[in-house]
């Protein structure tokens, strides 16, 4: 009898734990084209749709595409970091030469038929020095504005995207909380200069990358690692130069109601290798609210919690925060799989799926094509942070030999249109990264996210056959509201 009871009671479990399994596994994976599930519904991602006032756009940072311009490069926290920080030894160097080709540069977004573009300003050349900001330098953002103007492209520009001046760096960067006020000074300094041209402001690009590369995995400058104590502090700082550069921003606005500000944020969700797991849960879930959940809850509830377990408990409270967004950037790139390893330090491994599905095909960057995972990114953002709207600041792909950028452009623009469809996601626009082939940081220039390959000694650039799709999804969006309008 007793063994009767124990035989019922293991089938019961491993009935539940499959069906739990395949809950978790189809509410994280979609049936694409290429699936082999029978109950679930193939995809078909031609059935898209975007809202009429759509920005379509590209992305970029001054230092991975400018070039130094007509000066002898200046001194950042980069141009230091280089070459020892940066795969077989590369420089970012010309880069591709934005600086001096802008105009050719809007023109091929032009073709695209973009009608937006996301770009930084270069601190470390408008601010070489302490206090003396270069005359030139502003006078070429006033000419590139005036450009993108003048091909009907709205621009929108972010304040910080990784770099600054070394002498900044010098001075502990964001790690000194005196330093704050540096930077929100000069912030504030460049919305005053452009805030005729520019009504759209990212305030910092990714504050939880820029942490972890600098003071964590040691990739990115001042590559420190596994430095908790200042990995936390460094990003507290970042939020509250968010909070006071959007309230000043809106103090000192002529037209304040014209100008949208608004933080970028990385979503890369770590999702357990096996969702039966406690160990594997308990890792992704203090990954993830390391990386994602403390930031979003710090602009619902103005309370920053950030916890290394066993080491780091910081909280910082600025009840500001919850009105000091007026859209959500969204980069998106994909997710991981947390593994936990007693034996690693950090007790951890981060995995991709190995099976026959399109969730496990791979980028040349080590990311999984994970299209779900913007849908599901772009609906935690509108239950976390209900009623702002969302741009997608960033999302692309490294792929070097163009096979697989035609696939993700379809999957990812259709996960796009079914968060607004479906989930009625406000998605207000979708900055593709990038529009050329760039500088990709640790990564040097090994990794292809252009639309347009550069062939870097001639600086020609080339439409890829994989972008091809992206330019057909904005020319048939604009045909059919033109339809709509005759
Ligand atoms: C950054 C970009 C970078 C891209 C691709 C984002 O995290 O904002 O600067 O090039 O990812 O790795």
């Amino acid at each position: 009898m007793l063994s009767l009871v124990i035989i019922l009671l293991i089938v019961t479990i491993v009935i539940i734990c499959r069906w739990y399994l395949s809950y978790v596994h189809s509410s994280l994976y979609w049936c694409w084209d290429n699936g082999n599930e029978e109950k679930r519904i193939f995809i078909d991602t031609d059935n898209i749709s975007f809202p009429e006032n759509f920005l379509w756009g590209t992305a970029a940072a001054s230092y991975q595409c400018e070039g130094p311009g007509d000066k002898v490069p200046v001194a950042s926290n980069w141009s230091q970091w280089e070459p020892a920080g940066i795969k077989h030894g590369q420089r970012c160097g010309m880069a591709v030469d934005h600086y001096h080709r802008y105009k050719e540069d809007t023109q091929l977004m032009r073709t695209l038929g973009c009608n937006a573009y996301r770009f930084s300003l270069a601190w470390d050349k408008i601010e070489p020095i302490e206090g003396q900001y270069d005359k030139d330098i502003l006078a070429h953002y006033h000419d590139e504005l005036k450009e993108l103007h003048r091909q009907s492209i709205i621009p929108m520009i972010t304040f910080h995207h990784f770099v600054h001046p070394l002498w900044f760096e010098q001075r502990s960067a964001f790690l000194n909380s005196s330093n704050i006020e540096t930077f929100v000074r000069f912030v504030i300094d460049m919305f005053r200069e452009f805030e005729d041209e520019c009504h759209m402001w990212c305030t910092i690009n990714e504050p939880e990358v820029y942490v972890s590369g600098g003071y964590f995995n040691g990739v990115f400058p001042p590559g420190h690692k596994s430095q908790a104590n200042e990995a936390s502090l460094v990003l507290q700082h970042l939020l509250q130069a968010h909070v006071e550069i959007y309230d000043n921003i809106k103090k000192i606005a002529r037209q304040p109601e014209q100008h949208s500000i608004g933080i970028v944020k990385d979503i890369f969700q770590f999702d357990p290798w096996n969702p039966l797991n406690p160990l594997d849960i308990y890792a992704s879930r203090i990954l993830d609210h390391g990386m994602n959940g403390c930031i979003l809850d710090f602009f619902r509830t103005g309370s920053l919690k950030w916890t290394m377990p066993g080491s780091i408990h910081r909280t910082y409270v600025n009840l500001r925060a919850p009105y000091t967004n007026d859209f959500i950037g969204l980069n998106y790139y994909s997710h991981f799989l947390i593994r936990f390893n007693l034996f690693k330090q950090p007790p951890f491994e981060i995995l991709h799926r190995q099976d026959d599905s399109g969730s496990s095909l791979m980028t040349d960057m080590p990311y999984a094509l994970y299209p779900e995972g913007l849908y599901r990114a772009c609906v935690r953002l509108k239950n976390e942070l209900p009623r702002i709207p969302i741009y997608i600041t960033e999302n692309g792909i490294a792929d070097r030999y163009d096979d697989r950028r035609h696939l993700f452009l379809r999957r990812y623009l259709y996960a796009l249109s079914r968060a607004i469809n479906e989930a009625h996601c406000d998605i207000r626009g979708y900055f593709y990264w990038s529009l050329i082939d760039n500088f990709e940081w640790a990564e040097g220039y090994h990794m292809k996210f252009g639309l347009y390959h550069v062939d870097l000694q001639t600086q020609e650039r080339t439409l890829r056959d994989g972008a091809k799709y992206f330019q057909y999804v904005i020319q048939k969006h604009r045909e059919k509201y033109e339809k709509k309008n005759l």
